[in-house]
């Protein structure tokens, strides 16, 4: 299992029970429904919800609904059993009133569970150490363009946004996301990716460090010496059973 199937697969396994009818929030190319389909089985309605018009792969046999997030969520009231949002959460106007959003949908006695990254928490053992800690803080700072705000501490935030919600807390989770190389889709080759990015939207003046830097990371792990690692963090919330 790649880390980065691992990593949808245990938000899925987070989840507690079987439900039935569970909605991805911001669901970008529908990683973390797959794992809900291994996870709950063929009979599972998997509902994603994205800005805008995304393509999932037809197998997943899952439904998109395109919506702003920023809005009210585009389901009935106490209509979805479970629902989960990773990674989109540090974007939105207002955490608080999606969430107020997630206690009108669920059904009494429904999961959601609330996960983000916390970008300030990436480390790489890259050579320079004052140069990774200024990318590090620019890829955390970073607004992106799909972004409406950006906070790069969320993860740490999360339990606090989930006590100011009209729904139960159930648990705190958090993981460690380790990569050892730089192959596709590990958190190294994905903070890269956004290392660069934002040091071309906020930082141009360290372009050419930047060239250096992720040939130390490559060097690095050529040796089998890399370390770079992320922490995930999650609230578990529940709708209180009438
Ligand atoms: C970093 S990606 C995470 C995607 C997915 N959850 C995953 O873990 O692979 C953030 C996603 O949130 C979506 N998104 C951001 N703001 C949104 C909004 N206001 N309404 C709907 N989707 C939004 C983006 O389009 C993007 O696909």
């Amino acid at each position: 299992v790649s880390g980065d199937r691992q990593r949808h697969a245990r938000l899925a396994a987070a989840l507690p029970g079987s439900p039935r009818r569970v909605a991805d929030l911001g669901c970008g190319n529908g990683r973390t429904l797959a794992a809900l389909r291994d996870r709950l089985g063929p009979e599972a309605e998997l509902i994603g919800v994205e800005r805008h018009e995304a393509k999932l792969p037809a197998e997943l046999g899952a439904t998109l609904i395109v919506a702003d997030l920023n809005k009210p969520l585009p389901f009935e009231d106490a209509s979805l059993d479970a629902a989960l949002c990773h990674n989109v959460v540090e974007a939105l106007v207002s955490p608080d009133a999606l969430l107020a959003e997630i206690a009108r949908v669920l059904v009494p006695g429904g999961h959601f569970l609330l996960s983000s990254s916390d970008f300030d928490t990436l480390l790489f053992n890259t050579q320079d150490l004052q140069l990774t800690r200024t990318l590090v803080h620019t890829f955390a700072d970073t607004q992106e363009p799909w972004m409406d705000r950006a906070d790069g501490t969320i993860g740490r935030k999360l339990r606090s946004i989930a006590k100011r919600a009209p729904l139960e807390v159930v648990d705190t989770l958090a993981w460690v996301e380790l990569s050892l190389d730089v192959s596709e889709g590990s958190a190294a080759e994905v903070a890269i990716g956004g290392i660069t990015g934002a040091v071309k939207r906020d930082r141009p003046d360290l372009a050419g460090q930047l060239g250096e830097w992720v040939a130390d990371v490559h060097a690095l792990a050529g040796r089998g010496e890399l370390v770079c690692s992320i922490n995930d963090y999650a609230v578990l919330l529940r709708r209180p059973a009438e």
